[in-house]
C-alpha cells in the first residue's frame, strides 16, 4: 500500500502564521506538523509517499524533508494543488502515483496517538473498497459525522451536520482501493465550492464496501488556533504516533 499526505489549502484560519510559510509546516510542540501525518503512514509500514501541497509555500517541504530518508522512505513524491478545491480534488492529483494500487490518505494536519497497523492490515484483508477511522467527540458538527450499524459498517456520513445522529466524527485518515480516482472525477462541488470526501466514502457506502473501525488515543486536527495549542498539548504530554496505544 501506498500513503499520501494532503497537505494543501491556505491555511487561512491560522493567519497571520500562514503568511510566511504552509499551514502544515507550523511546529506542534517539538515538530513541524507534517511529521506527524509522515511518521503515522511509516508506523503502519507505508515508505512510498507522496505529498500533494499548494499555496505559496510549496518549495518549503522540499527544503523540510527533502528526499524522505530522514523517515527512512523509500521514495517520496511531491504534487501540487491550484487552487482551493477540497481534499477529494487534491486527491486526484495522486492516481499516476497511485498506479493502480492502494492508498492511505491522512490529511497533513491530523495527528494521533497511536498508529493505524491494525487498520490497514485489516484493509489489506478486506481487498477492496474503502475503510475510514472513526473517533467520538464532544463537538461533531464540526466534522463528518458517520452513522454505523453494529458490525462497523458505515451506513451514511453526513459532512457538518447542525443536528448530527452519533457522535463519531470521520477522522482525516482514509483507505482506498484504485476505485477512488473514477469515483473523484464523477463529483461536484459542495455548497463551499469544493469536492468533498464525504461524497467519496458515501459513494463507497452506496456500493456497500465502506468499513469502519474506531481509532484509539486520541485524534486532533490542528488547523485553528484552538487545535494547533490541543495538539502541542497533548504531544507535549504523551507524545504521538505510539506503537503501544
Ligand atoms: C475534513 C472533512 C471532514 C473530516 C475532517 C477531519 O473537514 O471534510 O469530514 O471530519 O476533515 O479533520 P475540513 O477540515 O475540510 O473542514
Amino acid at each position: 500500500m501506498k500513503g499520501v499526505v494532503l497537505a494543501g489549502g491556505l491555511g487561512s484560519r491560522l493567519y497571520p502564521l500562514t503568511k510566511i510559510t504552509n499551514k502544515h509546516l507550523l511546529p506542534v510542540f517539538d515538530k513541524p506538523m507534517i511529521y506527524y501525518p509522515i511518521q503515522c503512514l511509516v508506523n503502519a509500514g507505508i515508505t512510498d509517499i507522496l505529498i500533494v501541497t499548494g499555496g505559496n509555500y510549496a518549495g518549503h517541504f522540499l527544503q523540510l524533508l527533502r528526499n524522505g530518508s530522514d523517515f527512512g522512505l523509500r521514495r517520496l513524491g511531491y504534487a501540487y494543488q491550484e487552487g482551493e478545491g477540497g481534499i477529494a480534488d487534491a486527491l486526484k492529483l495522486a492516481e499516476e502515483f497511485a498506479d493502480g494500487e492502494s492508498i492511505a490518505v491522512v490529511l497533513g494536519d491530523n495527528i494521533i496517538e497511536g498508529n493505524i497497523k491494525k487498520a490497514v492490515d485489516d484493509f489489506e484483508q478486506q481487498g477492496k473498497g474503502a475503510k475510514i477511522l472513526l473517533k467520538e467527540v464532544h463537538d461533531p458538527e464540526r466534522f463528518g459525522v458517520a452513522t454505523v450499524d453494529g458490525d462497523g459498517k458505515v451506513l451514511r456520513i453526513v459532512e457538518k451536520p447542525k443536528e448530527p445522529e452519533t457522535n463519531l466524527a470521520v477522522i482525516g485518515i482514509y483507505m482506498y482501493d484504485a476505485e477512488v480516482f473514477e469515483i473523484c472525477r464523477d463529483l461536484k462541488p459542495s455548497d463551499r465550492g469544493e469536492l468533498e470526501i464525504t461524497d467519496v466514502n458515501n459513494e463507497y457506502v452506496r456500493r456497500g464496501t465502506l468499513t469502519s473501525e474506531v481509532l484509539k488515543g486520541w485524534w486532533t486536527d490542528a488547523g485553528t488556533f484552538e487545535s494547533l495549542y490541543r495538539s502541542a498539548s497533548l504531544v507535549r504530554e504523551g507524545g504521538a504516533n505510539r506503537m503501544d496505544v
